[in-house]
């Protein structure tokens, strides 16, 4: 049995970190539509040129433009074992197009898992995270320092970089962006029967637990 799962929640709510802990454990490719954007933005490429003014000031980037990248990236056979979408849906019309996708492909959704946070505690995780640059491995100078100081704990690496959109005023934005969409995609997943929601204001390795709980459990 496949394993199709969307991860769902607002900025910050924790979608990378346990995107992470995910992908070790039951081996579906990560689809991050945001790191999608960042990597064609820093490669230049024309979708980069397209989605850089929304990304960087916390706006979404054009649901035609979201979905298409969508499809392309489910049509590839890796995808076969499951996958893991991360910060896609957004929108309704999002989740209506991958609804198409899911049908054309053969690949129903099993899961969707809503990280759910309180907005109050999202700026604070914004401002304080850091990424690895050559692995992009999450880190926050709170909550989660590398084992070694300085050194990725799954690279090696000693560079990090802080996200452009977590700039202050681009953190205002993107929570407002989207607090606004969630509780309308939560509702969608919710009457299809395909929700499952987890607090995550827990810490980082109890908020795991209960997503691998969910997952074991499908
Ligand atoms: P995207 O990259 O998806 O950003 P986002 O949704 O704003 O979410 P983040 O990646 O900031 O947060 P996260 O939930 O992954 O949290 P993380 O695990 O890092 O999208 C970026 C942009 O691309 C969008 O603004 C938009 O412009 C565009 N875009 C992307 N998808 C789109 C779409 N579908 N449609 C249109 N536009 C789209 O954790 C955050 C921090 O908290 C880290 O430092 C971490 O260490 C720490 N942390 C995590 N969990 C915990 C915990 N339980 N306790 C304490 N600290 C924790
Ligand atoms: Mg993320
Ligand atoms: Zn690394």
């Amino acid at each position: 049995m496949s394993l199709n799962l969307i991860l769902l929640g607002l900025p910050g709510a924790g979608k990378g970190t346990q995107a992470q802990f995910i992908v070790d454990k039951y081996h579906v490719p990560h689809i991050s539509t945001g790191d999608m954007f960042r990597e064609a933005i820093s490669n230049g490429t024309p979708l980069g040129l397209k989605a850089k003014g929304f990304t960087d000031n916390g706006n979404l980037v054009p649901d035609e433009v979201t979905n298409g990248i969508v499809k392309e990236r489910l049509d590839k056979d890796d995808t076969k074992p499951g996958f893991l979408l991360d910060g896609y849906p957004r929108t309704l019309d999002q989740a209506d197009a991958l609804s198409n996708m899911t049908d054309e492909l053969s690949k129903p959704l099993s899961a969707v898992i809503n990280i759910d946070v309180d907005p109050k505690l999202l700026t604070e995780r914004l401002s304080g995270r850091f990424i690895c640059k050559k692995c992009g491995a999450t880190y926050h100078k709170l909550y989660h320092m590398p084992k070694v100081p300085g050194t990725c704990d799954v690279c090696g690496s000693h560079e990090f970089y802080q996200r452009e959109d977590d700039k202050p005023e681009a953190v205002k934005n993107r929570l407002k962006v989207n607090v606004k969409m969630n509780t309308p995609l939560i509702s969608y997943y919710q009457d299809r029967n395909l929700l499952f929601n987890v607090d995550g204001s827990k810490g980082i390795d109890d908020v795991w637990k209960n997503v691998d709980n969910i997952l074991s459990s499908l």
